[in-house]
C-alpha cells in the first residue's frame, strides 16, 4: 500500500502527493515519523549528523583519474571514505561525457551503495540518490525524453504536464532513483538566459499551475523545486549573474511558484546559485528561513546547487574564510550541502559545531528534516526501490511513453505565421529540406539530454527520428531533397514546392549556454534570407531554447512554425504538423521579441505603451495559429459587482468555424483598471484547452478566486483593492467592479 504525506501550505490548502517510492512502504503518519526521527537523532554522533548534511558526487566514490570514467565502476576504498568514514548521507551525478547509465546499471550502481550504507554503517542509514531527470529520465537509456518544459508550456495543457510527471517519476523510480532534482519553478522573465528553456516561460500563473500538475504526476520518487528564487531574472541574461529584484516584485512573480509547489507536498528545495540585490542565494536567511519555514511552511530540506557553499567565499566573498562560507549558509537555512566533490563542508562543518559558531540545535533541525524525508518516502523499509525488481526494465520506454511524449510534442508546435495558407502542405509536394538542426536528435532534445550538455549526437537513440527523418517517411524519399550547402540547395530549389529550413540553437544549459546577443546566428539569417529570394515559399521550424531575433527574415518567410526544444518525439510531430496530420494548437508562453534589446514582456504596466513608448513584439504572449479558426462570443461574468473575497464566474462561447477538427487553449486575461500601485496592462489568470469538431461550439468557464484579483502592496503584502477589473478572452472583454 501506498502512504500519502500531508503538508499544510499558506493557503490552507492542502493537496497530497505520494512520496512513497517503494510500492509496499509500510503506512506510517507524521507522528510516528517524528518520534523514529528523534530516537535515531539521539543515537547519532556529531560526526554522524554531519555526514547526512553532506551530498557528494558519484565521481567521488568511483575509479579512474577523474572518477568520470565510462563505463562507472567503483573505487571499494572511496566509498568506504564516503559512506563510512564520513558517513555521507547522499550522492547525485551528472553525466558530462559518455552515455547515460543502462537500468541494469542503475540498480547495481543504487545496490552497491545500499548494501554498505544499510549492513556496513552504525546506523544503517540509507543514501538518499539524487538525479537531475529533467525533461524525463535524462541519465537513464532509452528513457522517455518529452519536450522541454517551455515547449511544455505551449501546449497550455495540464494534463499533458501531468502525465510527463508521472512517466518521468516512473522510469527514474525504475532506475532505483528516490530524488529528482525537477521541476523547475522559476519563473522565464529573461529571454537571454540559457535556462529559459528549463522554465514554463514568462507567465507566473501558467508557471504555477503547470509546475503544480507536473508534481501532482509526479507520484513516487521525491521532487525538488529548485531553484529557490530568483534565479531565472539575471538582469544580463547571463547565468548565474545577479538579479535585480525588490522584495515586492519577488512576491509578485517569482514567490508563487514555489508557494504552489510546497502546497503539493514537494518535500525538498534546491537553493538559487545566483544572487539578488547583492545577496547571494544561499546567504540569504531572509528568504531561505523568513519566508520559506515562517511563510511558505515548507516543512522539508534545502539543499544546495553544485559547489555554492563553496562560492560564498572563493566567488562572492561574502565569507572572509571557506569555514565562514559553511556557516553562513548553514545559519542561513541550508540543510543539505551538495558540495560535491571534496570533505571540506564535512571537516568544516564539525569544527564550527565544536567551536560552538553553529549550534547543535540547527544541526538536529537540518538532519531531523532530511531523516523525515528519508522515512516518508519509504527509504527505510525499501532502500533498494525497484532496483531489485527485474521488470523495472520494462517501464522504461515503453511504447505508450513515446505516443504520450509525441502528443505533448504535436501539441506544443506553435504556429506563428502562415501566409495564404502555405501549411499544411501536401503530402505530394516535393520539398527541400535544410538548416543546421533538420537532421539532428541533439537540436530537438537540447540540454539535460543523455548528458549534461545533451550536445553527443552519436550517444542519441538510432530508432527516433529527425525532422528530415521524419519528412522523408511521411512524404516518400523520392519527395526530399536535403541540403547541406547553399549552393546545392539553390540549384535544386526550381524544382521544389517548398523549402523548410530548420534553424536555432545547438544544445546547451548553464553558463556554456550564454549569449551576448539574442540575434539568430548571422550566417543563419543570411542563409534564410538568400533561400527566401529564390521565390519558392520558405517555412522557417525554429528549433530553439529562447526566441532568437529573426526580424529579417520574419516577413520574407510564408510560414513560421516555433518548435522550442520539443524532445526525442519532436522531429515526427514537426512533420505531421508540416504536411497536416496533425492540426497545431501551441501558444507561446513567452514574448517573442522584434529586436535584441526590445524585451519587454506582455504583462507590463502602461508606461511601455504610452508617450512614444511601443510595445510591439515580433509574436506576443498567447500567439499561435491553428489550421482552423475560432471564434469567440457570449463572454459572461456572473455578477457585475462583488464583494472583496469573493470569487467571480467567466465564461465564453468558442467556436469552430472551419470544416477541420482542432484544439484551442483559451486564455483568460484580467485587468486591474485602478490601483495604488500600477499594475500590468492584463495579465493570466485562467487557461483551459478544448477540442472543437467543425462548426461545433462550447462554452468554457472559470472560476475566478478571491487571490485571483489581489497584488503586492507597496508594503510586500497581498492586498485586493476595490474597483473596477476587466476580464479579456480572444477579442472579447468584460467589466465588474469590486466593492
Ligand atoms: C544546476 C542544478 C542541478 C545541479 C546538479 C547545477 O549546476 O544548477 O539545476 O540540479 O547542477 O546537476
Amino acid at each position: 500500500m501506498k502512504k500519502s504525506i500531508r503538508y499544510l501550505g499558506l493557503a490552507g490548502v492542502v493537496l497530497f502527493i505520494n512520496l512513497a517510492w517503494a510500492g509496499s512502504a509500510s503506512p506510517g503518519d507524521q507522528s510516528d515519523i517524528d518520534a523514529k526521527v528523534r530516537h535515531l537523532l539521539r543515537k547519532m554522533t556529531l560526526e554522524e549528523k554531519v555526514g547526512q548534511m553532506t551530498q557528494l558526487t558519484l565521481s567521488m566514490v568511483s575509479s579512474g583519474a577523474d572518477g568520470n570514467q565510462e563505463p562507472q565502476s567503483f573505487d571499494e576504498a572511496k566509498l568506504e571514505a564516503a559512506l563510512i568514514q564520513h558517513h555521507v548521507g547522499s550522492i547525485l551525478n551528472v553525466q558530462s561525457t559518455g552515455s547515460a547509465f543502462s537500468v541494469e546499471h542503475w540498480h547495481a550502481v543504487i545496490e552497491h551503495i545500499q548494501d554498505l550504507a544499510t549492513n556496513k554503517t552504525r546506523l544503517q542509514i540509507p543514501v538518499l540518490y539524487g538525479i537531475d531527470a529533467i525533461h524525463g529520465a535524462t541519465y537513464t537509456q532509452g528513457a522517455t525524453l518529452f519536450p522541454q518544459a517551455l515547449a511544455m508550456a505551449a501546449t497550455f495543457n495540464r494534463n499533458l504536464v501531468r502525465k510527463e510527471g508521472e512517466i518521468t517519476a516512473r522510469e527514474v523510480k525504475a532506475s532505483g532513483i528516490p530524488w529528482n532534482f525537477y521541476p523547475v519553478m522559476d519563473v522565464g522573465r529573461q529571454p537571454l538566459w540559457p535556462r529559459l528553456y528549463e522554465t514554463y516561460g514568462e507567465d507566473t500563473y501558467l508557471a504555477t499551475e503547470l509546475g503544480s500538475a507536473y508534481i501532482q504526476g509526479h507520484q513516487g520518487v521525491a521532487p525538488c523545486l529548485k531553484h529557490y528564487v530568483g534565479y531565472s531574472d539575471p538582469w544580463s541574461g547571463k547565468d548565474r549573474t545577479p538579479a535585480i529584484i525588490t522584495e515586492r516584485l519577488l512576491r509578485e512573480t517569482f514567490l508563487p511558484t514555489f508557494e504552489a509547489g510546497v502546497r503539493a507536498g514537494a518535500p525538498t528545495v534546491m537553493v538559487n546559485s545566483s544572487e539578488i540585490d547583492g545577496i547571494p542565494g544561499h546567504a540569504n536567511h531572509h528568504l531561505l528561513t523568513d519566508i520559506l519555514r515562517g511563510e511558505l511552511g515548507f516543512k522539508g530540506f534545502t539543499v544546495s546547487d553544485w559547489e555554492d557553499i563553496e562560492r560564498l567565499y572563493t566567488r562572492d566573498r561574502v565569507a572572509a574564510t571557506p569555514k565562514d562560507a559553511v556557516r553562513i549558509a548553514v545559519m542561513a537555512g541550508i540543510d543539505m550541502s551538495m558540495v560535491p566533490s571534496d570533505y571540506s563542508f564535512y571537516d568544516l562543518l564539525i569544527e564550527l559545531v565544536k567551536e560552538r559558531a553553529v549550534p547543535m540545535s540547527r544541526i538536529d533541525e537540518a538532519v531531523g528534516r532530511i531523516l523525515r524525508v528519508k522515512y516518508e518516502i519509504g527509504l527505510f523499509d525499501h532502500p533498494y526501490g525497484d532496483s531489485r525488481l527485474a521488470s523495472a526494465k520494462k517501464e522504461v520506454g515503453t511504447q505508450a511513453s513515446a505516443t504520450d511524449n509525441l502528443n505533448a510534442a504535436q501539441e506544443a508546435l506553435t504556429l506563428l505565421k502562415n501566409d495564404n495558407k502555405t501549411l499544411p502542405l501536401s503530402r505530394k509536394s516535393k520539398v527541400l529540406v535544410m538548416g543546421p538542426n533538420a537532421d539532428l536528435l541533439s537540436a530537438l532534445n537540447g540540454g539535460w539530454t543523455i548528458t549534461w550538455q545533451g550536445n553527443q549526437e552519436q550517444l542519441y537513440p538510432k530508432d527516433k527520428k529527425t525532422v528530415l527523418a521524419a519528412i522523408r517517411e511521411t512524404v516518400g524519399d523520392g519527395n526530399v531533397v536535403y541540403a547541406n550547402d547553399l549552393d546545392f540547395a539553390l540549384q535544386r530549389a526550381s524544382r521544389v514546392d517548398a523549402i523548410i529550413l530548420c534553424l536555432g540553437e545547438k544544445p546547451y544549459t548553464e553558463t556554456p549556454g550564454n549569449i551576448d546577443d539574442l540575434t539568430l546566428d548571422p550566417s543563419q539569417l543570411a542563409m534564410a534570407a538568400r533561400l527566401e529570394q529564390t521565390g519558392k515559399p520558405v517555412i522557417l521550424v525554429m528549433i530553439e531554447g529562447r526566441p532568437r531575433v529573426i526580424r529579417p527574415i520574419v516577413d520574407g518567410a510564408k510560414a513560421i512554425l516555433m518548435a522550442y526544444l520539443p524532445g526525442m518525439e519532436g522531429g515526427r510531430a514537426i512533420a505531421d504538423v508540416l504536411f497536416g496530420d496533425k492540426n497545431p494548437s501551441g501558444k507561446l508562453p513567452i514574448t517573442y521579441p522584434r529586436a535584441p534589446n526590445a524585451l519587454t514582456l506582455y504583462d507590463h504596466t502602461a508606461m511601455e505603451e504610452s508617450e512614444g513608448n511601443v510595445y510591439n513584439p515580433e509574436f506576443p504572449f498567447g500567439a499561435g495559429l491553428s489550421y482552423t479558426t475560432f471564434e469567440y462570443s457570449d463572454l459572461a461574468v456572473d455578477h457585475e459587482a462583488i464583494t472583496k473575497g469573493q470569487g467571480l464566474k467567466v465564461s465564453v462561447k468558442v467556436t469552430n468555424t472551419r470544416k477541420l477538427y482542432g484544439q484551442e487553449s483559451v486564455l483568460l486575461y484580467l485587468t486591474d483598471q485602478v490601483a495604488s500601485i500600477a499594475r500590468p496592462v492584463k495579465q493570466l489568470r485562467g487557461f483551459d484547452k478544448i477540442a472543437l469538431s467543425p462548426g461545433e461550439t462550447k462554452t468554457v468557464e472559470f472560476t475566478l478566486k478571491p487571490r485571483d484579483f489581489s497584488f503586492i502592496n507597496r508594503k510586500n503584502r497581498r492586498v485586493i483593492e476595490p474597483g473596477e477589473f476587466k476580464v479579456t478572452a480572444g477579442p472579447l472583454s468584460r467589466s465588474f467592479r469590486i466593492e
